[in-house]
């Protein structure tokens, strides 16, 4: 697919959905969008952000050679313990030299440390394929990035909350929250900290690896009850893992397994300073019109 656009200095978003569009909304210069469906593109059109719709890992794809940026979005896809999808987008990207490439990770990464502190020196330890094949990402950017002189930032990502990214309708259906006794510390971080994060990674000369979280230890449950006092939602029952194992999703089952306490020592160093999740959750209550 020919994407069409040959500006200089362009910044182009692999992948630009929850926090591609918040990022590229703040960006005044020349950017591109790539998504994965027209819907998502016109979306962006409307809002004001160039965008084609293109399979990151189609084989089929053009894209302009002349980048300042490449800022990866999007998730692994297929099977397996590799990242094809980046593979395929990198090759793709064979002739071009970008001064910074940008790939968000996950914290997925560190597996389950038991609960241990975890931080950006931790050896990971992937525990599913889905983290190996986030693992796999980091270094095929790391190696894509080291043949070209391209700076090259990772960013371990925790879970992302924010307006709109709230367990506003868990709370709704009343599903019920895994007694925080029985799960590790959790990690997450508001979308706009995520945000001045990449900009911040962007603009200057940081390079290598990033955990992103806000170093809140706060349990799935404890952040979920928080959301209900402040949303004035009744609060959500606790279970233990016998019931939990019955009632809850496979996939967030595994995310509650996985027990470390992720701390984001390096994210000074980008100027940045995550909000605590109580004023995070006011924040994004905020902008969805809930009253202040
Ligand atoms: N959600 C979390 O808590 C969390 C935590 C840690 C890390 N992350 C990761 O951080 C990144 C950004 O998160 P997000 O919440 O902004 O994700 P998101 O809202 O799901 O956006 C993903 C974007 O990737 C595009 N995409 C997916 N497959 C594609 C393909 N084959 N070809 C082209 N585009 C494709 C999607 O396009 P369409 O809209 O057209 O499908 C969408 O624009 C993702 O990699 C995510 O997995 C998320």
């Amino acid at each position: 697919m020919e994407t069409g656009a040959t500006s200089a200095r362009l910044r182009l978003m692999a992948g630009c959905g929850y926090v591609g569009t918040r990022l590229a909304q703040r960006w005044e210069g020349p950017q591109l969008a790539l998504v994965r469906t027209a819907a998502s593109a016109e979306t962006l059109r409307r809002a004001g952000i160039p965008a084609q719709a293109v399979d990151l890992g189609g084989g089929a794809l053009t894209v302009p050679e002349d980048l300042d940026a490449v800022v990866y979005l999007a998730p692994p896809g297929g099977a397996g313990e590799l990242d094809e999808r980046l593979r395929a987008f990198l090759a793709a990207l064979e002739k071009a030299r970008p001064r910074v490439f940008l790939y968000a990770s996950t914290t997925g990464v560190y597996g389950d440390a038991g609960g241990a502190e975890v931080d950006e020196a931790t050896p990971p330890v992937p525990g599913n394929d889905r983290a190996r094949q986030r693992l796999d990402a980091e270094r095929q950017a790391q190696a894509w990035c080291a043949v070209r002189g391209t700076r090259c930032v990772v960013f371990r990502v925790a879970a992302i909350y924010g307006p709109h990214r709230l367990p506003l309708e868990r709370l709704r259906r009343g599903e019920p929250v895994l007694r925080p006794e029985d799960t590790g510390p959790g990690h997450r971080i508001h979308v706009d900290d995520l945000v001045a994060a990449c900009e911040a990674a962007l603009a200057g000369t940081a390079e290598g690896i990033f955990n992103l979280t806000d170093g809140c230890p706060w349990s799935l449950a404890e952040f979920t009850e928080r959301v209900a006092v402040l949303a004035g939602l009744p609060a959500p029952r606790r279970i233990g893992w016998a019931e939990a194992e019955r009632v809850l999703s496979p996939g967030l089952l595994a995310f509650l397994r996985d027990r470390r306490r992720v701390l984001p020592r390096r994210l000074a160093a980008l100027g940045i300073t995550p909000r605590p999740p109580d004023t995070g959750i006011r924040d994004s209550l905020v902008e969805m019109g809930f009253p202040g």
